[in-house]
């Protein structure tokens, strides 16, 4: 996008802001060597591993692995696009400029963006007048059936869109909209015979908001039973569902965050006055919501329904939320119950009591684990106790591996001794590993000429099930690009590159694709990746040597090379 607008001014704006003075605004710096180093904004740490760069003007979190420029360190703090973070940067510096500024195409962007946005809210305010007009009646009594008050309806301006089959359109067109972009904005769908219809008939409808007040799409709910429940608005240039949290712009007030899987739970919670829970957008959760969710808070409690899909995502969460720092809890309800029908039945009371002794993730682990062993059986009692240790050994804090141990000891009567010496023996294995793949953060810059060898891989394990079977546990261990650690886990579901392709935001797919369509051909799958996996434990090797090289790190250089003499 960048290359459409006068780059010279670009360069004319950046330069007339300084990185250091800017973050300085959000964050204190300190100075340490030749850079800047303070806590990173973009999450939540302890220790300062944000670092800004005067002489080269940019940003990186060892953390986090966020950086880029001034115009990038804008966009995400303010939540802006590029051309209001541009202008944004302007502004600051003085400089006037005009939208002739921008190129033809780039003003065009942005104004279709604005144009859609505003469309929305026409729209939500189109449902809602019908939701209270006569028509309405269904959908009043469908509400009054859900139990929701009318100041609920009010908070999530929750509308009713007619069963006719045009009646938003029509009002739309009224509004001075053309058929083409109320399709765009995936508010109707042209049939067959090339006539536009409404997409949401008959539908209780759900205005989804994004941090910054934009009515960026809407869920619609059928009233009653039927097949399609829940209709989401599809992709747009304004609806991202892998960057966007429903209720999130209620939720941020507050730094705890609960997610749940429906629009439903979260509506009802925050009618019992648990009002801090998010749900994912008719998706899987991505690593980006993730991300935006930890943005917000330091405690992030996952509440899925309690059946076999919702631990499954539950499992899968825990995974996605690995690495980023935040205290993740998952609270199991009743079996049966998801939180809205929990809260109606037995209070908020209730609800924040099990909050607060809500598992931690091995905790959770643990759990299922032992519904799946018979204790009283010998050999089924060993196995449980080992999946356990794995499980416990990777616990990061020495307190609750402590209390975890001493649980697992008073429940199998093994002591707690020897539990402690399996976890131990695990660990042991584990941080040799780690030392072994000892690998500085790389500025962002050098992150970005990446090899293919990862995309290989991944190709290998799309074409060859077995072979992801067998390798899976050793390529999460050495691959750390996160988009091929999100491709390996949703393998375990589905090896269809286009469905795996739809758990990506726009911004991680051109690499996802990059990776899924990577054209492999080997007569020996399994030979393949082996070699693959060498190779790539080589470059990581290698870039970590020229990053000391670079850097002039000359103690970094040094153990690496010795550690390359012992080990080859
Ligand atoms: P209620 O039945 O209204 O209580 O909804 P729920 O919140 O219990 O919904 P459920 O657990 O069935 O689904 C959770 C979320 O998944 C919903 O909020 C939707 O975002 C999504 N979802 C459910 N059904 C569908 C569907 O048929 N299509 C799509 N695209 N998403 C769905
Ligand atoms: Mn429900």
């Amino acid at each position: 996008m960048a290359g459409r607008i006068p780059e010279q001014l670009i360069q004319d704006i950046i330069a007339a802001n300084d990185i250091v003075a800017l973050v300085s605004q959000y964050v204190p710096l300190k100075r340490s060597g030749i850079s800047y180093v303070g806590l990173c904004p973009f999450h939540k740490e302890k220790t300062p591993s944000f670092h800004v760069t005067a002489d080269r003007q940019l940003y990186y979190c060892f953390g986090c692995g966020t950086g880029g420029n001034i115009v990038d360190f804008v966009k995400n703090i303010e939540h802006l696009d590029f051309i209001e973070a541009v202008r944004f940067l302007a502004e600051r510096a003085g400089i006037q400029i005009d939208s002739l500024a921008f190129s033809a195409e780039d003003k065009k962007q942005y104004e279709r963006k604005q144009r859609f946005l505003e469309m929305n809210k026409v729209a939500a305010r189109f449902f809602r007048d019908k939701l209270f007009s006569p028509e309405g009646k269904g959908a009043q009594e469908y509400i009054q059936k859900r139990k929701l008050t009318g100041e609920t309806v009010k908070a999530y301006g929750m509308g009713f869109a007619p069963d006719e089959w045009d009646s938003l359109v029509k009002h739309l067109l009224q509004n001075g909209y053309a058929r083409d972009e109320i399709v765009q904005v995936g508010l109707a769908t042209f049939t067959k015979t090339g006539k536009v219809i409404d997409r949401f008939r008959g539908r209780l409808m759900f205005p989804i908001i994004d941090v910054r007040g934009n009515v960026i799409g809407f869920g619609g709910r059928i009233m009653g039973e039927g097949n399609v429940k829940y209709l989401n608005s599809p992709e747009t240039p304004v609806f991202n569902k892998g960057q966007n949290l429903f209720s999130l712009q209620l939720a941020k007030k507050s730094n705890e965050l609960i997610l749940v899987e429906g629009y439903m739970d979260v509506i009802s919670l925050y009618q019992a006055g648990v009002q801090n829970a998010v749900a994912s957008l008719g998706t899987a959760l991505t690593a980006e919501q993730a991300r935006l969710a930890a943005k917000f808070a330091e405690k992030i409690t996952i509440c899925y329904d309690t059946d076999g899909a919702g631990i499954k995502a539950a499992l899968r969460a825990i995974e996605i939320f690995d690495g980023i720092d935040v205290k993740l809890r998952i609270l199991s309800l009743p079996e049966g119950k998801d939180p809205d029908e929990f809260i109606k039945a037995n209070g908020a009371a209730k609800f924040t009591e099990l909050l607060q002794n809500a598992d931690t993730p091995a905790g959770f682990q643990i759990r299922l684990l032992r519904k799946k062993f018979n204790l009283k059986d010998q050999a089924q009692k060993i196995e449980y106790v080992e999946a356990c240790t794995k499980v416990i050994s990777k616990v990061k804090s020495s307190v609750e591996r402590e209390v975890l141990r001493e649980k697992l000891a008073n429940e199998t009567g093994i002591r707690g001794s020897a539990i402690e010496n399996e976890v131990e023996k695990n660990r042991g294995k584990a941080k040799k590993r780690e030392e072994w793949n000892i690998r500085p953060p790389k500025p962002a810059s050098m992150q970005m000429q990446k090899s293919k060898t990862g995309d290989k891989i991944i190709s290998v394990c799309l074409k060859d099930k077995r072979v992801f079977k067998l390798y899976k546990d050793t390529l999460m261990e050495i691959i750390e690009d996160p988009v091929h650690r999100e491709i390996l886990n949703i393998l375990e579901e589905t090896d269809d590159a286009a469905q795996i392709l739809t758990r990506f935001s726009d911004e991680d797919v051109p690499k996802a694709a990059a990776a899924l369509n990577m054209p492999v051909q080997y007569e020996n799958n399994e030979k393949a990746i082996t070699e693959l996996i060498e190779a790539l434990k080589k470059e990581a090797h290698d870039a970590t040597v020229k990053a000391a090289i670079e850097s002039g790190d000359l103690a970094l250089l040094n153990t690496l090379l010795m550690k390359k003499d012992g080990n080859e």
